[in-house]
């Protein structure tokens, strides 16, 4: 399980919070659907397709403030998030297939769990203070 208040860098942004407080608390569904035994493949994919939709939304939000504030690294920030919706629709793609447990328990307790802390304490962090010391968000 993440912590939110413990785990999860605060940016200067209230929306940006509020998307990952919600980002927060699917991963922990996940995680807490794929300790169970035995599993409960339907309810994985379900969960797994929501976080995967939410973080379509959580990251058009940002790139469109990014887009509104001319923010100079845009596109460094726009691909890494394209990178990780690319490999989360393909980890989606082989869960569907296989219903491979260790697979995506991997992908959820490493890859995904990495990437969400590392990606706000930098990228959404630099990103959170340029808009807000322009004046936004828009
Ligand atoms: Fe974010
Ligand atoms: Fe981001």
């Amino acid at each position: 399980m993440i912590n939110f208040d413990q785990d999860v860098p605060k940016v200067e942004l209230a929306f940006m919070n509020a998307d990952h407080a919600e980002a927060t608390r699917i991963i922990n569904g996940l995680l807490s659907l794929l300790e169970r035994d035995p599993p409960d493949t339907t309810k994985i994919s379900t969960v797994f397709e929501q976080l995967l939709q939410h973080n379509r939304e959580h990251f058009s939000r940002e790139e469109e403030q990014m887009r509104q504030f001319d923010f100079p690294p845009y596109p460094v920030h726009k691909h890494e998030h394209d990178i990780v919706l690319a490999e989360m629709e393909a980890e989606l793609g082989a869960w569907s297939e296989a219903h491979d447990l260790d697979r995506i328990k991997h992908y959820t307790r490493t890859t995904l769990l990495n990437w969400f802390v590392n990606h706000i304490a930098t990228m959404d962090t630099i990103t959170a203070r340029y808009i807000c010391n322009a004046g936004g968000p828009a």
